[in-house]
């Protein structure tokens, strides 16, 4: 896969001032990112903003969350079918969600098929606590996160999925996973995949590493085979770091 993605989670960070700002920014750069697809997620509150600026350029924008109904009485969500015309790209089951929103395996197994309706993009996170990493049971966990997240939707195709490997000790905290072991979980992300589609497909479905990823790491990440891009968080706030961070790939 000659493509690497790159994700920019803002999560609820940024005031209406500093997305305008780094959005612009973005464009101003004259970044050249063929072959490096850049989605940016902001906060919901300033998708519109950031659209309007983004909207005509090379850079693809996502929400961070979606709500698995497409309208209704649920106060405060956002559905698929609303942000379908802002977004390209929605990220599911962020660790923050599944920790701090108690999100269950069933709850992003429905947001997906949410998203699919819509034709959005899903990037699935998955990822073990420093427990479940410590007693062993990384992968079996991430088995299951990926397999009910996706069991049911048999036709997913590497148009309308993504999955980002983010083990929930490397996020925020400045302790990224080493890359031999971001690499090791991330063929075993594809391995699984393929149990449940044509081994041509799950060569094709872009996985991500997500971490504690900076312009002084990001090689490290994309050049292992089974890596196809990196979702950054604190990264990608400082638009001189990311833009640094893209320069690098480059
Ligand atoms: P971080 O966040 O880059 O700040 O570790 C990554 C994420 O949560 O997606």
């Amino acid at each position: 896969m000659n493509q690497i993605y790159i994700v920019a989670n803002w999560k609820m960070n940024t005031s209406i001032s500093d997305s305008i700002n780094i959005s612009n920014m973005l464009i101003n750069s004259n970044l050249d990112h063929a072959n490096i697809n850049i989605t940016i997620c902001p906060p919901t509150l300033y998708i519109y903003p950031v659209y309007q600026i983004l909207k005509n350029s090379s850079f693809q924008i996502g929400a961070q969350n979606i709500y698995s109904e497409d309208n209704g009485a649920f106060t405060g969500e956002i559905s698929a079918r609303m942000i379908k015309d802002f977004c390209d790209t929605v990220i599911i089951g962020h660790s923050e969600r599944r920790q701090i929103l108690k999100e269950s395996n069933q709850d992003i197994n429905q947001k997906f098929i949410s998203a699919k309706n819509f034709n959005l993009n899903s990037i699935i996170c998955v990822g073990e606590t420093i427990e479940e990493r410590e007693t062993g049971t990384a992968k079996e966990i991430v088995t299951k996160q990926i397999l009910s997240a996706l069991k049911p939707v048999s036709n997913f195709t590497n148009t309308n999925l993504m999955i980002a490997y983010e083990p929930v000790w490397a996020i925020g905290s400045g302790k990224a996973a080493t890359a031999k072991d971001a690499q090791n979980m991330c063929i075993h992300i594809r391995n699984t995949i393929s149990e449940i589609s044509e081994e041509k497909l799950s060569q094709n479905i872009p996985i991500l590493y997500g971490g504690s990823v900076n312009s002084d790491n990001i090689k490290q990440f994309i050049s292992q085979p089974d890596i196809n891009g990196a979702l950054i968080g604190s990264a990608s706030l400082d638009p001189n770091e990311f833009i640094k961070l893209i320069q690098k790939i480059k």
